[in-house]
């Protein structure tokens, strides 16, 4: 059986051993008895985790390990076989979520204009079209968009898509937010973007932010916590903590703490993850 994992930060890299630890996030989502499997092979036995409230955790795992099952799952778009997942204490229904999705190519509605898109999550709560309106003014100001949002998803580039997806997630002001991969369609340029503007939304808001990421520089760059997945059948191999002060730039990238937690990081991975 798995241990429930608390991911208040148990791990510090190398030289921070002794520092005191922060203070316990309280757990904003809990899954509990987890099982799922695909056509009876088992990818979550009996899985438990906590993840905490208002912090960003980067799921970190090798491909197919079941990152983007355990997301779904907790975000409803999968069914799981068996156990119980809570946001603080309430339903699924009870709670408002966003999502990013990995493959940003299926994920806006073709038909729909990126405007319309964007107001779906709102329209579907009953909101007015004055405040529809506004919230996506509010959108446009806060991304500073400069294309036109009347046009439909395929006149978009994949970046500018996936841009849309995050502005149409962040609409209903979430209070979690799931982002599946989703710099792996950007370039270099608009993922730096794109990471800014999740700090400051995260900054802002405080938002619980649940963030798959196959690149380790990035999951460490955004993340509180990084939550290690091993291969199937999926364990938590580790949870390691990262309190870098934010918001966090270029410079964070070659600090002693970023370098060590990367370190330690792939140290984890290297000896439980592959094996
Ligand atoms: N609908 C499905 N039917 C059968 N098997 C599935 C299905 N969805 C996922 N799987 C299997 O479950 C495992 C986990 O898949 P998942 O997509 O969650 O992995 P992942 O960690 O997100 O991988 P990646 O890094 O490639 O995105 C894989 O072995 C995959 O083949
Ligand atoms: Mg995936």
């Amino acid at each position: 059986m798995n241990l429930v994992v608390d991911l208040s930060g148990r791990h510090y890299p190398g030289n921070q051993k002794n520092v005191v630890p922060p203070p316990a996030a309280r757990p904003h989502i809990t899954v509990r008895g987890l099982n799922k499997s695909f056509g009876g092979v088992p990818v979550y036995s009996d899985f438990n985790l906590d993840f905490p409230k208002g912090r960003v955790t980067c799921v970190f795992g090798p491909n197919g390990c079941g990152k983007s099952t355990l997301i779904n799952m907790i975000a409803g778009l999968i069914p799981y076989d068996d156990g119980d997942i809570l946001f603080d204490g309430k339903t699924l229904k009870q709670t408002t979520i966003g999502y990013v999705f990995q493959n940003y190519r299926e994920a806006l509605f073709p038909w729909m204009r990126a405007i319309d898109n964007i107001k779906y999550p709102l329209e579907l709560m009953g909101m007015s079209k004055a405040d529809c309106n506004a919230r996506v003014e509010e959108l446009i100001a806060s991304f500073d968009v400069k294309f036109d949002l009347q046009r439909y998803p395929y006149e978009f580039s994949g970046g500018q898509q996936q841009l849309i997806s995050i502005m149409r997630a962040l609409a209903p002001h979430p209070e979690v937010l799931f982002l599946d991969e989703p710099f792996s369609a950007l370039d270099y340029e608009m993922t730096l973007f794109i990471r800014e503007k999740l700090q400051e939304i995260f900054q802002a808001t405080g938002t619980t932010m649940i963030v798959v990421s196959h690149d380790l520089e990035e999951a460490v760059y955004l993340a509180d916590h990084i939550l290690l997945l091993t291969k199937r059948p999926t364990r938590v191999a580790d949870n390691v903590y990262f309190d870098a002060p934010r918001p966090r730039d270029l410079s964070t990238l070659s600090s002693d703490a970023f370098v060590q937690t990367k370190a330690r990081c792939l140290e984890i991975f290297q000896t439980e993850v592959r094996k």
